[in-house]
């Protein structure tokens, strides 16, 4: 089976052995959907981690058909697909715990937020998307919280004594107490889409948009918004595109700003870490985005990043 090299490669990166195992049983768990479902699996979409393709059932209907590799994540996007059903995301027409498979509705024409030129345009869409997936947390979920990502910084700053990728010890632990502060002061916790990102939104009818392919987790709308500041943008005049799209989610969405822009600074920093390679090196672009935040923060508030966060306003 010819299968996409970067696709290959992020499955032995993330899953090592497992992942090669899974992706040599992918020929067999395509046939498997397709007597299940009585479809034709069609060519696979551009993939990550996952393998996600358009498919032909034999009564005519377009589906989609997203195979991943089985356990919690595929868990918790099953949860959170549930949650956020009929509230601004694909519908999941059908699923297999077992393998790990999931039926969707193809959502057409099915280009992605990230085809807009119109930057403002883009956001002002994505805060519509993100208008209609505002649902409270459940009381019992097995979802994680941003407590949890707090817990993974922490881990990294611990581990790394001297720094970590682009990041110095310093810049590590005001992130951290930013995060500590935040986490601490939450007043209520809302279902998160939890990758909430241009790719993840799709264009579904006209002018309309839906978003996919949910993590699922358990925090605050403002922390919801940040990886979607992280992408698309530009080499020159990023500070002005982080402070528009600060003003429009905040304006369109009614969200606290201070708190929008510490978590634009603590997650950005958090997400960076997660793209340091074993030896250190670290080469995406997301670097520099939480200097933007701190900035903008100062620059809106009058203040630095760690008098805003100081216990004596907790
Ligand atoms: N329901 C859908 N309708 C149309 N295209 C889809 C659908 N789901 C996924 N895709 C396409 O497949 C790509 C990968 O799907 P996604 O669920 O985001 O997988 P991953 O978890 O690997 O990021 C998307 O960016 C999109 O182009
Ligand atoms: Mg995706």
């Amino acid at each position: 089976m010819d299968l996409q090299k970067n696709f290959v490669d992020s499955v032995h990166l993330f899953f090592k052995e497992k992942g090669k195992e899974w992706l040599d049983s992918l020929p067999e768990l395509i046939k498997y959907c397709e007597e299940k479902w009585s479809l034709t699996v069609k060519d696979p979409y551009s993939l990550s981690i996952n393998y996600v393709a358009p498919a032909l059932k034999d009564d005519g209907t377009e589906v989609v058909v997203k195979i991943c590799i089985p356990g919690e994540g595929f868990l918790d996007e099953l949860e959170a697909l549930r949650l956020f059903k009929d509230q601004g995301i694909v519908s999941l027409l059908d699923y297999d715990k077992k393998n790990g498979i999931f039926i969707l509705e193809k959502l057409s024409p099915g280009h992605t937020l990230a085809e807009l030129s119109d930057q403002a345009e883009a956001c002002r869409y994505a805060a519509r998307v993100m208008s209609n997936l505002i649902v409270p947390a459940p009381q019992e979920t097995r979802l994680p919280t941003t407590k949890g990502r707090e817990e993974n910084l922490r881990r990294t700053y611990n581990q790394n004594p001297n720094g970590y990728g682009p990041f110095s010890k310093e810049t590590l632990e005001k992130a951290l107490n930013v995060f500590t502060y935040l986490n601490q002061t939450i007043e209520k916790y809302w279902l998160l889409h939890g990758d909430f990102h241009h790719y993840n939104i799709l264009a579904s009818g006209e002018e309309k948009w839906l978003a996919i392919d949910p993590k699922g987790l358990v925090g605050e709308i403002e922390y919801d918004l940040i990886q979607y500041m992280l992408n698309r943008l530009p080499d020159e005049g990023a500070y002005d595109v982080t402070k528009t799209r600060v003003d429009v989610f905040t304006e369109e969405l009614n969200l606290n700003k201070e708190r929008l822009i510490l978590y634009g600074y603590c997650h950005t920093v958090l997400s960076t870490t997660w793209m340091v390679d074993d030896d250190g090196t670290y080469e995406g672009n997301f670097h520099q985005v939480e200097a933007i935040f701190e900035k903008l923060y100062e620059s809106t508030f009058g203040k630095s990043i760690l008098s805003g966060v100081s216990k004596e306003e907790l």
